[in-house]
């Protein structure tokens, strides 16, 4: 029998993740095309309950205004925080920080612009090149996402998205391509980030306008069904090329929790939780789960599929399972008399009165990150990593020009404790990168006032400031919770 572990394993990759729509800016440079991405807006007048309105449901007008080169509208996430310009001084803080890895995505429009496009761009591999060199020259082993909510709009707009079978081999085209450039320089890939939250905002996932499609869920699984045979296509075209590559898959894992013993809570909360975990059971297990068949006909989906699709998938399972963790949420099969929790908006879930929440109504359960772990590592006795995690909060910079983010120390170093606690409980987990380890867009609301980094950038939501890069309080804490490999979180 094993022993009890009970440190951080001595290789353990601590770091930070971010995603190339939120941080590079530089959309009108190096030949890169238009990303859906893009097409977000924010607007200071806008109140508060409209935020995430384009985030959950994009419409034709948006995508067209977005798309009208006379737009007056401000879009934040084609400036993010111009990493493009900064990665240099930014990598040299990450190093400082003492990171062992970088989560980070590639902007598929820097090398297929449109998407469907037969040769590479040579000037968005060769930003990459310089990136990764710049990581490695720093000792920072580069974990990349290959699609991060950013996939060409032209696929969205003139081949209707993952709806589209044809979308699968210009992203194989995409992963081959990349793949074979950057072979030498990293070693963990994800394939699709989130890939569950298919569901909750189709158009960023898959490029879907909810209008052209009267039978929604179709249009999600069909998609859905789509990104699973591209994950495993790509996962054996990179085998193929290196077997020593170790590809994940990448869930946002919501906890659930049934709101009361109510047997219908509790049975609710099993359904609510298959839907959500539906997605990393096909990527790490390699096949449909048996509940599969009653869950589609219950939503009237029937998928399309072609004859190898579940050998190539059954062939090519993932090698690690990683995935986000900000919050749980409790789940009623009645919540009618109950309070809505408003920030959780994946889940639809109730308020938990013994959780406190963020500023953005999202609640805060670090104990349950160990619970999130333990459910992963039971079901699929796979290594694990924890793809992000963090605290968006608003940020004051003070008179003298410190950021005092004890709110965020707190929130990640409870968190921490959970994943150490997880570790004693015999889980493998072989990594944590904290989200936003500088602040940039939010993906959701598309403000840069949701900080979630240990760096400051000088920048308002509307992209107002001088981009300058400050250290907050945060930054020296995270530099000795990785020099002393998670033994000091004080
Ligand atoms: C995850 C996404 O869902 O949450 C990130 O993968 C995102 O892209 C992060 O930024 C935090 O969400 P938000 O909306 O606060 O930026």
């Amino acid at each position: 029998m094993r022993k009890m572990k009970s440190e951080f394993p001595e290789n353990f990759l601590w770091g930070g993740a971010t995603a190339a729509n939120q941080i590079e800016g530089g959309s009108d440079v190096g030949g890169k095309g238009l990303s859906v991405a893009d097409v977000y807006t924010f607007d200071e007048n806008m109140p508060k309950e409209r935020w995430t309105e384009q985030w959950l449901m994009m419409t034709h007008k948006q995508v067209e205004e977005a798309m009208d080169p006379s737009s007056k509208k401000y879009y934040p996430k084609r400036h993010g925080v111009d990493f493009y310009h900064h990665y240099k001084e930014d990598i040299a803080l990450f190093a400082e920080m003492g990171f062992k890895v970088y989560r980070m995505s590639l902007a598929w429009t820097r090398i297929f612009p449109k998407g469907d496009e037969l040769e590479p761009n040579e000037e968005g591999l060769a930003f990459y090149d310089r990136v990764f060199d710049e990581l490695i020259k720093h000792g920072i082993e580069p974990l990349v996402s290959l699609s991060h909510y950013e996939m060409p709009l032209h696929l969205a707009t003139e081949y209707g998205g993952w709806v589209n079978r044809k979308v699968v081999d210009f992203y194989v085209r995409f992963a081959t391509t990349v793949f074979n450039r950057y072979k030498d320089k990293v070693k963990y890939w994800i394939t699709f980030n989130e890939i569950n939250c298919v569901k909750h905002h189709p158009f960023t996932s898959l490029g879907v306008i909810e209008e052209n499609h009267p039978h929604i869920e179709q249009a999600k699984y069909q998609g859905a069904h789509h990104q699973f045979v591209a994950s495993a296509l790509a996962t054996k075209t990179w085998k193929r090329i290196n077997p020593d590559v170790k590809v994940g898959c990448m869930i946002s894992y919501q906890l659930l929790v049934p709101y009361s013993c109510n047997p219908d809570d509790i049975q609710k909360t099993v359904e609510k939780q298959r839907e959500s975990l539906f997605f990393s059971d096909v990527q790490a297990r390699g096949y449909y789960p048996a509940y599969t068949a009653r869950m589609l006909e219950e939503k009237n989906v029937v998928l399309e599929t072609q004859p190898d699709d579940e050998q190539i998938m059954r062939e090519n399972p993932v090698d690690f399972v990683s995935f986000s963790y900000y919050m749980s949420s409790a789940v009623s099969a009645h919540p009618d008399n109950l309070k809505g929790a408003v920030g959780n908006l994946m889940t639809g879930g109730v308020e938990n009165p013994y959780l406190s929440k963020s500023e953005w109504g999202w609640q805060i359960d670090p104990k349950g990150l160990r619970t999130a772990l333990n459910q992963l590592y039971d079901r699929y006795q796979k290594p694990l990593f924890v793809a992000e995690n963090g605290l968006g909060a608003v940020d004051i910079v003070k008179e003298d020009g410190t950021i005092e983010d004890d709110y965020r120390i707190d929130y990640l170093k409870e968190h921490i404790k959970q994943i150490k606690e997880s570790i004693k409980d015999g889980v493998d987990v072989f990594g944590y990168t904290s989200w936003g380890c500088i602040d940039m867009i939010s993906a959701s609301t598309s403000q840069m006032s949701k900080r979630y980094g240990y760096i400051y950038v000088d920048q308002d939501d509307m992209g107002r400031g001088t981009k300058r890069r400050i250290k907050k309080k945060s930054f020296d804490w995270y530099k000795n919770v990785i020099a002393s490999n998670g033994e000091q979180l004080d």
